[in-house]
């Protein structure tokens, strides 16, 4: 459906599917399958969900979905506990429902990547249930990080690690053993020393990649293989170790061993398959992740974590577009995820307190988030208005550029989540401290007047806010002025306008103020500060996130221009 001033949407070409680098400058949306859609009613979004919002994502125009988990799991942490990789969550719909939705997906031009949860499988994979019964020095054991405790009687855990959630990363079994986790206890790290380990994963690589399957994204890469020889480091050895390649838990050069053995059965398919490495590391080291022998590209969560800030922004964009160029790769933007507080809330609320490794220190109380809260108080309006233009920005630039679920409408983080309605482990192992990251994973909504907001026909798994009405996509879809339609066109106008990964800065006379141009003549310029911003004589943007002020660019604001 094309909306007042909106140009004829142009859909991807069906025709187009086959081309082998079609990754480089994607655009890709995130969907969480369990909040996305609910076909059948239970409160939890599902494939066949996803299926029946087809035109959604065609109508958007976007080039492939990632698809987050939906694999058999018991949920402790959002599905990224994996109890089979090779088969569908039965409340999710079925291995037939998932070869339904990539040939619609296919058929309407769209590409599809699943994610990959290789660090670690869910406490109720059946390896792990068979090492529980199989005792130590079993096999099965040998599959996963089994130590003995320390202590006169072992019952103290063999060493003093935190895991990423909070709390002790060793969990005992009732024999006495202790068995390592990076993230929850119901998260058991695998040992990447295994052979039977590395070979389980080249079969599920294969088996998606055969069902059609276009991409992966590869969770938590950096941390896969581990070198744990005795005498293993205290917690502040581990931490005052260098993260050179040579770490004991992280960023390992022999971690792209394994990739190594990947990109071969990505490149034996045709055309080969993609993959986008979730790797947390030293940026300098990103290009080993995103070089074509390895995983082919990796993600840059730079913005994740800056404020709305022309000196941030430029220099963000300066660093990961060397990094693609050393890697041979493209780079990729993120500015929001299942993992963040959205950027329409983040942006109203203060600049972030930084470290001194620039990193924001800031913890978000809830408070921070509801509207009318406690000081400092969240600007809902303005940060709509920064996310808008922030959103333009990312979408001008060479690269790929990451849309998740719901940013298109131009959500807010969901606060009003009871405490007995959390569901994310974050939030319970450091409760009032870090609220976890339900509120961005709150289902989705479709409709204004529909229940639950036309999610689906029962009360959906993470409840629901009134305000979800006036930011649902059906009062949106008509409206020349809401964030749909500026996604919608926008996408429209980046598929006309796309040219070579490069860009070239053009002085503006203002350091609140960028402006960058593309090899075919778009420009972008957005407008960080607040006082209104000239616009070159003539100068009649195709695409703005805000209307102009005359022929000035208000504050907080981006336009797009076709050649300038
Ligand atoms: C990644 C995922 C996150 C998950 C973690 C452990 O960071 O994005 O959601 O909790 O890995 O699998």
């Amino acid at each position: 459906m094309t909306t007042a001033g909106t140009p004829a949407l142009q859909t991807a070409d069906p025709q187009q599917i086959e081309l082998p680098e079609w990754w480089r400058q994607a655009v890709v949306y995130q969907v969480y399958p369990r909040s996305f859609a609910d076909a059948d009613g239970d409160g939890i979004g599902d494939l066949p969900g996803i299926l029946s919002r087809i035109d959604h994502l065609r109508e958007l125009g976007v080039d492939a979905v990632w698809l987050s988990p939906f694999y058999p799991s018991e949920l402790a942490d959002g599905g990224y506990d994996v109890a089979d990789y090779r088969d569908v969550d039965p409340r999710l719909g079925t291995l037939e429902d998932f070869d339904r939705l990539v040939d619609a997906l296919h058929a309407a031009g769209i590409r599809i990547v699943v994610d990959i949860v290789p660090n670690h499988t869910s406490d109720q994979h059946a390896w792990f249930q068979e090492a529980l019964a199989a005792g130590r020095g079993s096999a099965a054991r040998e599959r996963y990080i089994f130590r003995d405790g320390t202590g006169p009687d072992g019952s103290e855990p063999p060493t003093d690690w935190v895991s990423v959630f909070g709390g002790p990363a060793w969990e005992r079994v009732a024999d006495g053993q202790w068995y390592f986790h990076n993230f929850a206890v119901e998260q058991p790290d695998l040992n990447w020393d295994n052979p039977e380990v590395r070979a389980d994963f080249v079969r599920t690589l294969r088996f998606w990649a055969d069902r059609g399957v276009d991409g992966f994204r590869i969770d938590v890469a950096h941390m896969l293989t581990k070198d744990l020889t005795e005498p293993l480091p205290s917690r502040a050895e581990l931490e005052s170790l260098p993260r050179d390649g040579h770490h004991p838990l992280i960023d390992r050069d022999d971690v792209h061993e394994v990739y190594a053995e990947w990109r071969a059965v990505f490149d034996s398919y045709d055309p080969p398959r993609a993959a986008v490495a979730e790797a947390w590391v030293d940026p300098a080291r990103i290009p080993l992740y995103a070089r074509a022998e390895s995983l082919g590209q990796a993600f840059n969560f730079d913005l994740l974590e800056a404020d709305f800030n022309a000196g941030q922004f430029s220099r963000i964009v300066g660093s990961n577009l060397l990094l693609a160029a050393e890697s041979g790769s493209s780079t990729t933007w993120v500015l929001s995820n299942h993992d963040v507080v959205r950027h329409a809330t983040r942006y109203g609320l203060p600049d972030a307190e930084r470290g001194e490794d620039g990193r924001p220190v800031r913890k978000h109380g809830n408070e921070w988030l509801l509207s009318g809260g406690t000081t400092p108080q969240l600007d809902r309006a303005r940060g709509l208005r920064r996310a808008r233009a922030a959103s333009l920005f990312v979408l001008g630039l060479p690269g790929s550029a990451y849309i998740y679920q719901g940013e298109e409408l131009g959500l807010h983080e969901v606060a009003e989540i009871p405490d007995a309605q959390r569901q994310d482990p974050t939030f319970f192992r450091s409760p009032g401290e870090d609220m976890g990251r339900d509120g961005c994973r709150v289902p989705l909504p479709w409709s204004a007047d529909e229940p639950f907001f036309g999610f689906g026909s029962g009360a959906p798994h993470l409840p629901q806010p009134s305000w979800f009405a006036e930011a649902s996509a059906s009062a949106q879809a008509g409206d020349p002025t809401s964030t749909l339609t500026l996604y919608r066109d926008a996408l429209a106008l980046r598929r006309r306008l796309q040219t070579a990964e490069t860009l070239e800065w053009i002085e503006t006379g203002r350091e609140d103020v960028l402006r960058f141009r593309r090899p075919s003549g778009w420009t972008v310029i957005t407008n960080f500060g607040t006082e209104p911003f000239d616009l070159p004589e003539g100068a009649a943007p195709v695409l703005t996130s805000a209307p102009l002020d005359g022929g000035r660019l208000p504050g907080e604001a981006t336009a797009w221009f076709d050649a300038l």
